[in-house]
């Protein structure tokens, strides 16, 4: 008889009552088992929206950070405790405070692949696919502090015409795609539409006729009639581009050096699915966060809910319609 993790994972999961969700950075395996798959937006509302008790997170530990930050009644299990991003590693908590301190007036609004801490000190959370929508609703005459992600921070602050102060840090898997191979790549294939992810530098977003979160760019590959695409952001995603369009050609952007397969997150593929089967044996490793800790970040990662999932409407001049709590930074200074 063969041996099929798959079936076994799927049987333990339901036994022990743990809702598996994905991130489409994860290899097609691990996407397939999982019981809701997507970004990292989708999957923050997910964690609040799913029945079950358990919750294992197949994506990178930030992931799974938020969805205890949300759900403090939940365990919340991960593969790997190792699976980090840069973008939380170059942002450590005391200098992410000192540089904040030095801005008290602005808004803190901050990427939410960023540490608990982090979150702890900030006004608001963002994710790709809300950010627009939330820095819309801060009044124009607050400075924006902006981090850990340079580039994201860069692109906002072009799209909504402001001012970012921004913490200078990035994606290691993002911002290795190459301009200069992409523009080659643009002449090779006039008719391919190129969509990329906020996290790249602007050089590589100038030739991008989309931007924007993952599930926006899936969203793109599914719904535009064109039968070629060039995809500047991580590899995993291409595995449900393919099973939406499978009659399309999708092309990885360059990177510099084209035989690393640096495009590849090191740290979301440290999940396998060996680990997952073995996370949920064991019910480990488990999210824990000291609970004040989890209290303070669980404000800002709120507000980001909120905003998200409202309709905040227009003012009779058109301008959107401005969040009153958010003039009042009520966890600043702590
Ligand atoms: P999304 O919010 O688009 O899922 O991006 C998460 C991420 O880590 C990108 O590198
Ligand atoms: Fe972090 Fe980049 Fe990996 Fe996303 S792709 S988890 S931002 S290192």
């Amino acid at each position: 008889m063969s041996y099929d993790i798959a079936a076994e994972i799927t049987e333990l999961k339901k036994k022990k009552n743990v809702a598996i969700l994905a991130h489409y950075y994860e290899s097609g395996d691990i996407q397939d088992i999982a019981d809701y798959v997507g970004d990292s937006y989708y999957l923050a509302k997910m964690g609040q929206e799913v029945s079950q008790p358990h919750i294992l997170m197949c994506g990178v530990v930030f992931m799974a950070e938020g969805i205890k930050i949300l759900n403090p009644e939940k365990t919340v299990l991960v593969p790997d405790l190792g699976a980090g991003c840069s973008l939380v590693s170059g942002a450590p908590y005391d200098q992410y405070l000192q540089w904040r301190l030095k801005f008290p007036t602005g808004i803190a609004v901050t990427y939410i692949n960023s540490s608990a801490q982090v979150k702890a000190i900030s006004d608001v959370i963002v994710t790709s696919s809300n950010a627009k929508k939330i820095i819309e609703a801060i009044p124009r005459n607050r400075p924006i502090l902006f981090g850990p992600d340079k580039h994201l921070g860069a692109y906002l602050a072009k799209e909504s015409g402001r001012h970012f102060e921004l913490w200078q840090g990035s994606c290691q898997v993002h911002v290795l795609f190459s301009a200069k191979k992409l523009y080659q790549q643009t002449l090779e294939h006039p008719d391919a539409v190129v969509i990329a992810h906020p996290e790249c530098d602007e050089n590589v977003l100038q030739y991008a006729s989309v931007i924007g979160s993952t599930s926006r760019l899936l969203e793109e590959v599914h719904k535009n009639p064109a039968r070629k695409f060039i995809v500047a952001t991580e590899t995993g995603i291409f595995h449900q581009m393919k099973k939406v369009r499978p009659d399309a050609e999708i092309l990885q952007a360059p990177t510099a050096d084209e035989t690393c397969g640096c495009n590849d997150c090191p740290f979301m593929k440290l999940n396998t699915l060996l680990k997952i089967k073995a996370a949920l044996l064991n019910f480990q490793p488990e999210i824990k966060l000291e609970e004040n800790l989890r209290a303070k970040a669980q404000v800002a990662l709120e507000r980001m809910m909120t905003i998200s999932s409202s309709q905040p409407g227009k003012t009779p001049s058109g301008k959107p319609v401005i969040w009153p709590e958010i003039f009042t930074c009520p966890t600043f200074p702590i």
